[in-house]
């Protein structure tokens, strides 16, 4: 589809993205470098935008949550009940809903049969309202608005209209993304704790793959890194590129090669990730989630573990190479690969499975071995 000048800009709607809280500059980035977006706004968990044109293109984001056409958006709720008629009189005044509604349907094409619709309101936050109510004064702003033959539905609705509120934050608008957006297709099989696909998305962009690379996940789980990984590349058509995985449960390695099918040609295999069957200085990129604290029997072993792990990183990491890691104990994290003189370039801070850890970027020294050796000395 041919791109609009920037002046039409101002004709389309803004969009925006729910992501998830903490990997805001992730999505950010990816809709700046892969569609030549404009960053408008960034809230915890939402990052708006606008784009030059509005196509399925921006279905294929993989750090967003969901996508939505922006109807209306504020940062000044009162967290009174006078909020609730301001929302009746945004929805029912500010957007222009037969525009936002054409452009939802060129991406989203009506379905057979009587067009179903959606209405969904989110709250974070004490507010001196309840979320329900908020969503009846959305419903209200909407009257005459929504097509009379439009059904509502509560599953599966073709039309979906949100509304989230977080704190004195609102943001309302049409969503563009379906479920497959944040669970993909591939994810088939599952192991406990794996990661939401759009996370470990955002770990495989900050790893900054590039052409003839060998990528390893040593604990792979269900192989979600590696599925992001090979997705991301080839995406960006990039074929040489090696992917390595491996977990100590058999399981966990039925799964990954389920998930990942002869994808990307991943070798995947058992071992134990603290005597890797490579060579030294061998990958390019580690790109991992060792478990956390609380998913062994004694989170006292944390410490000992990653001390274990990262000296087996440091083997197989070529002088140069990078690390992307993700942990709730970073300061163990920290103290085990402080002999190796990491050096951690990155750290976002984010909540996994309720709980908070941080994903980090480190970079290994380029070492003596790119170094001229004179014979002489
Ligand atoms: C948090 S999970 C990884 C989840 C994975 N990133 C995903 O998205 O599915 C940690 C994994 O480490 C594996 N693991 C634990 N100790 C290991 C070891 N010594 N060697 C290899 N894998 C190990 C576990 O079996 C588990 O699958």
């Amino acid at each position: 589809m041919a791109r609009r000048a920037p002046d039409a800009d101002a004709e389309l709607p803004a969009l925006y993205a729910h992501v998830h809280p903490g990997l805001e500059s992730v999505a950010a980035d990816e809709i700046t470098r892969d569609l030549q977006g404009e960053i408008k706004r960034t809230e915890r968990g939402v990052v708006v935008f606008r784009l030059r044109s509005i196509d399925p293109d921006v279905l294929k984001l993989r750090t967003t949550e969901d996508i939505y056409l922006l109807a209306w958006g504020t940062g000044s709720l009162t967290y009174k009940a006078n909020d609730l008629e301001q929302i009746k009189k945004w929805t029912a005044n500010k957007p222009d809903w037969p525009q936002l509604f054409r452009i939802h349907h060129s991406i989203r094409p009506k379905v057979k049969g009587k067009p179903t619709f959606h209405l969904v309101a989110q709250m974070t936050g004490e507010h001196g309202y309840r979320r329900v109510d908020a969503l009846d004064a959305m419903a209200d702003g909407l009257h005459g608005i929504v097509p009379v033959g439009w059904v509502p539905a509560e599953e599966n609705a073709w039309l979906e209209i949100w509304m989230t509120i977080t704190g004195k934050t609102a943001v309302s608008g049409l969503r563009l993304s379906d479920r497959t957006m944040r669970h993909r297709t591939y994810k088939t099989d599952h192991v406990a704790a794996s990661l939401r696909p759009t996370v470990a998305a955002s770990m495989v962009r900050l790893a900054g793959i590039a052409p003839g690379m060998t990528v390893l996940d040593p604990l792979c789980g269900a192989g979600t890194i590696l599925a992001e990984a090979i997705a991301l590349c080839e995406q960006r058509r990039m074929r040489d590129v090696k992917y390595l995985g491996g977990d100590i449960d058999p399981n966990a390695v039925f799964c990954t090669k389920e998930n990942l099918g002869n994808r990307g040609g991943a070798v995947v295999e058992r071992w134990d990730a603290m005597e890797l069957p490579l060579s030294g200085e061998s990958v390019d990129r580690i790109i991992c989630n060792p478990p956390f604290g609380k998913q062994l029997l004694k989170p006292e072993q944390i410490p000992d573990l990653y001390v274990d792990l990262a000296k087996e990183w440091d083997r197989v990491l070529k002088p140069g190479g990078r690390a992307v890691i993700l942990v709730a104990e970073q300061d163990d994290l920290r103290a085990a690969v402080k002999p190796f003189e990491w050096k951690a370039t990155r750290e976002l801070k984010v909540r996994i499975l309720g709980q908070a850890a941080v994903m980090s970027v480190w970079q290994k020294p380029e070492g003596y071995g790119s170094m001229p050796v004179s014979l002489d000395e």
